[in-house]
């Protein structure tokens, strides 16, 4: 599994880079904007992002910010005229629909891929929450595609009734197992209560939207877009994004998915184990002299 690594902080793809594991950046208007903020002092964002494609060898994803796909081409093509030449690593991000409400087109991102397509342009589809969007974006020609896991996790337990900052927080573990136990026991006992009086509401989901999720995770979605893209041979790869933590890391390595992009701090917390410090104490304090000599030239 290639290792990208989420953040837009020069001083951690640098850090990460010198550990050996990084194998591509990527990046987004929010995460630029906290790396700006943390910067002491105001830097130009053209070289800073050009330092950015020259420190790492693999993929850097760049983002569009237009919404209608006439925009985001040329906005990809400016991107990846300015960026592309330095190393030339640059994939675009598109979103894969750029509708903020009811009223607003829905396949503008699918338009600017096929066309970003056309002009050998590599783009990564961000914003997946679904199969289906995955397979529009491949088909649309998307070098990548980037599942959101962990924002799909979020949706999923807000719907299940769980609060935000009070059930969970940002970096909590979703138990997948536990989640679809306790489902099947609110549905159990919903069926049972409601049998006698409207089993119609129960099968139209009004009252109970959550019985009949679609998906149990962010990591069944990207299982199923794994599966869909083998069906196909689609020769687009898929990023596995927005991680939440280290055991979902492995949950997303046991997938067999091509790439994940992990934010630093939790690159960082995949190398550790008390186990192993306590392990390295062990043996550094049992080094006996004689072993010792054989360092000395
Ligand atoms: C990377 O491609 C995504 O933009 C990023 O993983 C989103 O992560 P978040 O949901 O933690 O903001």
């Amino acid at each position: 599994m290639k290792i990208f690594i989420d953040t837009a902080k020069l001083d951690e793809i640098k850090k990460a880079n010198s550990w050996g594991i990084v194998d591509g950046v990527t990046t987004n208007p929010s995460l630029i904007k906290k790396a700006m903020d943390s910067l002491k002092k105001k830097v130009s964002m053209r070289e800073y992002i050009e330092e950015i494609c020259r420190e790492v060898k693999g993929p850097v994803s760049l983002e569009v910010k237009g919404q209608k796909a006439e925009e985001m081409i040329h906005e990809a093509k400016m991107l990846y005229n300015k960026f592309n030449h330095v190393n030339n690593n640059v994939v675009i991000k598109i979103p894969i629909n750029t509708a903020m409400t009811e009223k607003d087109e829905n396949y503008e991102g699918i338009k600017a891929i096929k066309a970003l397509k056309k002009e050998g342009i590599p783009t990564n589809a961000t914003l997946i929450m679904t199969p289906n969007q995955a397979l529009l974006a491949a088909k649309a020609g998307a070098a990548y595609v980037s599942p959101f896991l962990g924002r799909i996790d979020d949706y999923i337990r807000v719907k299940m009734g769980l609060k935000p900052g009070e059930d969970f927080s940002k970096e909590s573990y979703f138990d997948e197992s536990l989640l679809e136990k306790i489902r099947h026991e609110k549905i159990k006992r919903l069926i049972t209560e409601e049998l006698n009086k409207n089993i119609g509401e129960i099968y139209r989901n009004e009252k109970f939207p959550m019985l009949s999720e679609e998906f149990k995770s962010g990591v069944d979605v990207l299982r199923k877009i794994k599966r869909i893209f083998e069906n196909y041979q689609f020769k687009t790869e898929i990023i596995a994004a927005s991680i939440r933590n280290a055991r979902q890391v492995m949950e997303v390595a046991e997938t067999g998915v091509e790439i994940a992009t992990i934010p630093f701090n939790i690159i960082e917390e995949m190398v550790k184990h008390y186990k192993t410090m306590e392990g390295m104490r062990n043996f550094t304090k049992d080094v006996i002299p004689e072993y010792e000599a054989l360092f000395r030239e």
